[in-house]
């Protein structure tokens, strides 16, 4: 610490760089190991990340019939990307959400800053209610910014440090878990998924397809049977695309098709994302989860769900105290501009449900594999 006698204005700075910024860089720059990033047409890729004063994404909305990325330049335009799921999976809207308020922190007027970064949390988190990473995304940057005040200079540089930090580790975390998972699938084993729990879902990597991926990595001849995952496609659109990125054997089914492999018995494993996982190891995932749970049990088929450690609630007990998010009733009744319902009828669009704890097989997370009702308890550790 050369400059730490001094008294200088230079030193001042200098000590302060040292005290507080270079440990967020040097932790950014040598904790992780970011292994092989997403590729999409040979080029590489992450969901989510920060360039040139922008929050970019990829637009998961038209994929895959066309690979767009979008920018935005305010908090609010990011929270609206999340609502409208321009950017949607539990860790990539954490990530998104961090990175808009760090946009915030640099247009935040300096005699209203800590109220502007409060609404502007508000708002960040307020976008999707279920998935816990997007409030742990956003409150990560805003306690790490708040401590800087009244120097906004700092706080400012510190909002986007953290911001990178998250979106980092939840990165690193997933290829973790995925190293870790990989060890549950056996050579010829044929797998279903739900919904897309994939690199697009996380900031790269992915949750349930980071163990899937890394497995086929090893060499292990698998079968993914993926869920289209009414009423937005996701499985059908997203986790296809990747999985065709990867050159993973797989075929898309009908939702109600998972009952009819089942009874085949040609599922030897089901493994899904997560949006919560509470304390007693209930989970949250994409609507129809809970149903392959409760058939995997039925088939006496092991039943893995896959999270970063931004995926725990470890304020939140049990499964009934999630709120789950109830969508428009238009993604149900229309593809596109076309209605494929009755008209006159409403929809009901629960986005989300709960699996309980007892029909989770293992919970695989990046410091382990572990029971569902030890595992908050365990990450912690
Ligand atoms: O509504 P979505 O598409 O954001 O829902 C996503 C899921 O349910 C995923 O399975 C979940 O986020 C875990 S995978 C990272």
């Amino acid at each position: 610490m050369p400059f730490r006698q001094e008294k200088s204005g230079f030193a001042r700075v200098a000590n302060f760089y040292i005290d507080t910024i270079a440990p967020f860089i040097e932790i950014a720059i040598s904790h992780y190991n970011y292994g092989e990033t997403m590729q999409i047409n040979g080029q590489e890729y992450r969901s989510v990340w920060f360039e040139h004063a922008r929050v970019k994404m990829i637009d998961q909305n038209k994929l895959p019939f066309a690979f767009e990325i979008r920018e935005y330049s305010s908090y609010l335009e990011v929270a609206a990307a999340i609502r409208d799921m321009t950017v949607r999976g539990a860790p990539a809207i954490g990530a998104a959400g961090a990175y808009g308020l760090a946009m915030a922190a640099q247009s935040a007027p300096e005699e209203k800053f800590r109220a502007y970064l409060r609404s502007a949390r508000d708002e960040l988190i307020s976008a999707r209610p279920t998935a816990v990473d997007l409030s742990i995304g956003v409150n990560s940057v805003y306690e790490s910014t708040l401590k800087f005040i009244p120097d906004l200079v700092h706080a400012r540089q510190v909002a986007l440090l953290a911001a990178n930090e998250f979106a980092n580790r939840s990165a690193a975390e997933c290829l973790e878990l995925g190293n870790r998972g990989a060890e549950l699938i056996k050579e010829g084993y044929r797998i279903l998924t739900h919904c897309n729990a994939g690199a697009l879902a996380t900031v790269d990597h992915g949750t349930a397809l980071a163990v899937i991926r890394q497995a086929h990595k090893q060499g292990k001849n698998i079968f993914v049977y993926v869920d289209e995952t009414r009423p937005r496609l996701q499985g059908a659109r997203l986790t296809a695309f990747e999985l065709e990125q990867e050159g993973i054997p797989h075929a898309i089914i009908a939702d109600s098709a998972a009952g009819f492999y089942f009874w085949k018995n040609e599922i030897d494993l089901v493994i899904t994302g997560t949006d919560r996982i509470c304390l007693n190891g209930d989970i949250a995932n994409k609507i129809g989860t809970y149903e392959k749970a409760v058939m995997a049990k039925v088939h006496d088929v092991p039943f893995y769900v896959a999270a970063p450690l931004s995926t725990f609630d470890f304020g939140c007990a049990k499964g009934e105290d999630i709120p789950i998010e109830i969508r428009d009733e238009a993604e149900i009744k229309y593809i596109g501009e076309s209605c494929i319902a009755n008209p006159g009828s409403i929809a009901l669009n629960p986005s989300f449900d709960i699996t309980p704890a007892s029909y989770i097989t293992k919970i695989i997370t990046p410091k382990g594999i572990f029971e569902p009702s030890e595992a908050a308890q365990k990450v912690q550790q």
